[in-house]
């Protein structure tokens, strides 16, 4: 009987950030499964997608000046690069902005509509003044009301771990604009995911489609009360689609991320000819998501109550890992810890990643701890020292002669690795890529003991060992290569430098059960380099950036550019230039991935890196559209002159502006606004809201000297 067809999933990343090395373990994890599953000749597409509605992308593009569909096409092509970079090979990459996903949502929409599962409801929510939206829990942040922590989210307290309303959060503040949010109402449409209450109860706890403890998380915190329910509807603005029964809502961006999954599968259908409905609508397919632990709540109980009401197949499996932490700790900016894709593939080869992290990948959810060094010593001890090193010291002996035409006695190593070969191959099944390297890495022990025994070195001096040499050569080759088969879907492409080594490609796991004999040789080439550590070194500099001038995070502030206001003056800052660079990293809606710290400690290092000057305002002037902006022009000696938008409008009259010395962030990259670009920062104390303190020097300092 034939295997049934598989489908497999990695969430959809956001596209409003880059993909980084956090991102990565879950596509690493992805990939290496699906290239597992395609090498025994399983018949299995990778689906994904950028994840591309919500407020968030809505800010992001409007504080560009751009369209959204601009900054997705953007996003969509770094996204395909990097994970090109690191041979993530997806069958197809789409996007949620499609037409397709949007037909699909109205289908399952209705679907929940005739199962009576959807309601509405007034809601009262945050909602920013300034910029004219409603907030998202992830744009909010004031003190919890249990325990006080200042700084929380509007979901939940980090301190504490108190689930509330971000409305009983104490004093909040807007993290778009820094403004106090009003409460308003609005009505919502709600998705009655109760009454699916035993079908979920049966489908989480079968023990076969979840790891036992996401089962048991969900048994304890969700499944033994009634299931709240779930708020699908955003009103307008909103970048999304609007739900045609409810004009003037939008779903929300969660409804619509996962049916992203059948979107780009649909569009990957009609690029290849294929029937959606057979593999979407076809027991015969076993759909398996790969998510991280963060959104388990989205995908195992949301995602199967919006699935069984339609005509759609559930998840066969929805495989969940944890974080990434590197050297023990959350991924830091200022650390230069929080490492771009791109950032990697500048200074490392992709390889080194792929093998560490599937060293360290097991079934279960544990979080995953990246250590550069021994990431470089796994490269350069396993890789190099055990592996490749088997076909560099053995391939130039034979290029002549190619591969012996009969099996020399190998002692039974072939045959033993060849026999373990089903256990490698349950390992990749059970996604325990950890055990699977360890009993790869055993057979690359004995071959090397193998290669040591016989030294064929010594044989290449003995014209009359010239026999010996090759069989010795063909054993070591033939075992070097059994193992490269194994490591394929790791390290797909060492697996084809293999290939070319010895003219035949591999194709197939079996490819692991049979020697080559009598097949050429060519010469060895360079497969994998030892990891030069300046390298890293320098990575890690490249990536390492001062907290408050990086991307907007929670306590930077973001101006939306068709309606700047308060953003520009809250906390100390009276500016405008939050600039989210294309290096940005957004904490979206209400999944924080990789959370960074609120207020990380800032070496000296991080603080030099800002060049703060003295400059004399020379020219202040209204900027009439504005609600809170002042175009100054700032001096900082001789021809040296700045334009820089402040938000202190309505604090300072321009006149009494003119001729005063200022503190300037002269280092900041120049920032793109409706009104012009802004060339840097000046700093002010005070909370904002008309309470703003410019700073300034003692008199006697002179515009462009440095503050220390
Ligand atoms: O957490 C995230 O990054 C989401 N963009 C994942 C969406 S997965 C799926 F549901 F689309
Ligand atoms: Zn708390």
């Amino acid at each position: 009987m034939s295997q049934a067809q598989l489908l497999v999933t990695s969430a959809l990343p956001y596209a409003n950030g880059h993909i980084h090395l956090g991102h990565l373990v879950e596509y690493i994890q992805t990939d290496i499964w699906v290239r597992f599953q395609k090498l025994r000749g399983r018949r299995c597409i990778y689906i994904c997608a950028d994840d591309t509605h919500g407020t968030a992308i809505m800010i992001r593009a409007r504080q560009e000046g751009i369209r959204e569909e601009e900054l997705l096409q953007r996003m969509h092509q770094a996204h395909t690069r990097d994970f090109a970079g690191f041979q993530i090979a997806f069958d197809h990459y789409g996007s949620t902005h499609c037409e397709e996903n949007r037909q699909l949502c109205w289908e399952i929409w209705q679907a929940l509509r005739a199962a009576g599962m959807i309601y509405q409801q007034e809601v009262r929510q945050l909602y920013d003044p300034e910029v004219g939206t409603f907030l998202a829990d992830r744009f909010v942040q004031g003190t919890c009301p249990n325990c006080h922590a200042p700084n929380q989210y509007g979901d939940s307290c980090d301190r504490c771990g108190h689930h509330y309303d971000p409305i009983d959060l104490i004093d909040p503040r807007s993290t778009l604009s820094g403004a106090r949010p009003e409460v308003r109402s609005a009505v919502h449409l709600f998705v009655d995911v109760e009454k699916q209450h035993a079908f979920l109860e049966e489908w989480t706890q079968s023990g076969d489609h979840l790891q036992p403890e996401i089962a048991n998380y969900l048994r304890g915190h969700f499944l033994g009360q009634p299931l709240r329910p779930w708020d699908v509807s955003r009103p307008a603005p909103y970048f999304g689609f609007e739900i045609p029964d409810s004009p003037g809502n939008y779903w929300y961006v969660w409804f619509d991320a996962p049916i992203g999954y059948m979107a780009s599968t649909w569009q990957w259908c009609k690029r290849e000819g294929e029937d959606f409905d057979a593999w979407w609508a076809n027991p015969e397919t076993q759909i398996w998501h790969f998510i991280g632990k963060d959104i388990t709540y989205f995908h195992t109980l949301f995602w199967p109550a919006m699935l069984r009401v339609s005509r759609y197949q559930l998840p066969r499996r929805i495989q969940i890992h944890g974080f990434l932490t590197v050297n023990g700790e959350k991924m830091s900016k200022s650390k230069g810890t929080f490492i771009l894709a791109s950032t990697y593939l500048k200074y490392l080869d992709p390889a080194y990643l792929r093998y560490y992290y599937a060293s360290k990948l097991t079934p279960r959810v544990d979080d995953l701890d990246l250590q550069f060094d021994d990431m470089a010593e796994k490269a350069d001890g396993d890789l190099v020292g055990k592996i490749v090193n088997l076909a560099s010291r053995t391939a130039r002996f034979v290029v002549s002669t190619g591969l012996a035409s009969s099996w020399p006695d190998d002692g039974g190593l072939f045959a033993q690795a060849a026999a373990e070969g089903q256990q490698i191959a349950e390992a990749y099944e059970a996604c325990d890529f950890n055990r699977a390297i360890r009993l790869i890495l055993a057979a690359a022990d004995r071959a090397n003991q193998y290669v040591e025994r016989q030294e064929p070195w010594k044989l290449a001096k003995d014209p009359e060992q010239a026999e010996q040499l090759q069989n010795v050569c063909t054993v070591a080759l033939n075992l070097f290569r059994q193992i490269i088969v194994y490591l394929a879907p790791v390290l797909p492409r060492l697996a084809e430098q293999t290939g070319q080594l010895l003219h035949v490609p591999i194709r197939h796991w079996d490819d692991s059960q049979k020697p080559l004999l009598g097949t050429p040789v060519r010469p060895f080439e360079h497969m994998i380099k030892r990891v030069d550590r300046q390298a890293i070194s320098a990575m890690i500099e490249e990536s390492r950036q001062p907290e408050e001038l990086s991307a907007p995070s929670a306590q930077s502030r973001v101006v939306p550019a068709a309606k700047p206001t308060a953003a520009e003056t809250a906390g100390s800052v009276a500016q405008s230039t939050a600039s989210p660079s294309a290096s940005s990293d957004w904490q979206d809606e209400e999944t924080p991935f990789q959370a960074e710290p609120l207020a990380p400690p800032c070496t000296i290092e991080d603080f030099q890196k800002i060049d703060l000057r003295v400059a004399r305002i020379i020219q202040a002037e209204d900027v009439p559209k504005a609600k809170k902006l002042l175009r100054l022009t700032l001096s900082l000696g001789g021809q040296n002159r700045r334009t820089v938008f402040a938000g202190i409008k309505g604090v300072y009259k321009p006149e009494d502006l003119v001729g005063r010395l200022v503190i300037l962030v002269a280092n900041l990259a120049p920032r793109k606004m409706a009104f012009g670009t802004s060339e840097g920062m000046i700093l002010a104390a005070g909370p904002g809201d008309g309470e703003i303190y410019l700073l300034a020097p003692d008199p006697g300092a002179k515009p462009g000297q440095r503050v220390h």
